[in-house]
């Protein structure tokens, strides 16, 4: 199916997915697609996060990876201007009240439930930019999710939240400062470097401990 008439980028959709990252990093080893393009999923099975850890996904969210080439992702912070993106397009459709922000480094946050997160990952020259959205809650939230995880509680359809979040990352240029300003002002911490990573200054002034991007 092909995507936004006003976007050039082929959109491809799945209802059950083990994992819109997983999938296309399976599409650029095998060469079946080259970048730009980018699958949307109902649900994933297999959804994973950070560091390989599960990312519960099911019914009724946004599951989406945007591939995208080096030259049009070329960001010091990659996750921090992705998550700025997720966060924008989120705070336009939620026109209730509730605060959307960003939990250093990749979660999206409203009225601090976690309600979504960023995931990029690199296979030769290209960017696999992983995002899932809590939509509206069709089932049962698992135990050690409770409390936590957080619903946007939309009528929109997922596809308009895609739309909008491709729009946001691939025509919205900013700079790496910007991106900075930016992801500072939804995130709210201090001692943020340009690429992202933490810096933890103690009382003397001196850097205390300094924790990585990714
Ligand atoms: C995190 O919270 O650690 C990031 C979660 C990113 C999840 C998205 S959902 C779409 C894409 N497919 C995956 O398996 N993961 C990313």
């Amino acid at each position: 199916m092909k995507g936004s008439e006003n976007l050039d980028i082929e959109i491809i959709k799945y209802g059950t997915i083990t994992s819109t990252n997983a999938c296309a990093k399976e599409f650029l080893k095998s060469c079946e697609r080259t970048a730009p393009f980018c699958i949307i999923a109902d649900k994933q099975t297999g959804g994973y996060g950070q560091a390989g850890r599960r990312y519960y996904c099911p019914q009724g969210g946004l599951y989406m990876s945007l591939v995208l080439s080096e030259k049009s992702f070329e960001y010091k912070f990659a996750a921090g201007f992705a998550a700025v993106c997720v966060a924008k397009v989120i705070s336009r459709f939620v026109t209730d009240g509730r605060q959307v922000t960003i939990k250093w480094i990749n979660d999206i946050n409203l009225d601090s439930r976690k309600i979504g997160g960023v995931l990029i990952e690199k296979v030769g020259t290209a960017f696999i930019i992983g995002i899932g959205i809590n939509l509206v809650q069709t089932e049962d939230i698992p135990c050690d999710l409770k409390g936590l995880m957080g619903f946007v509680d939309t009528t929109l359809p997922a596809r308009s939240f895609a739309d909008e979040i491709i729009r946001e990352l691939t025509l919205k240029i900013l700079t790496d400062e910007q991106v900075l300003t930016e992801y500072k002002e939804y995130c709210g911490i201090d001692g943020l470097n340009i690429d992202g990573s933490l810096s933890v200054i103690d009382v003397n002034g001196k850097l205390a401990k300094k924790f990585s991007n990714f």
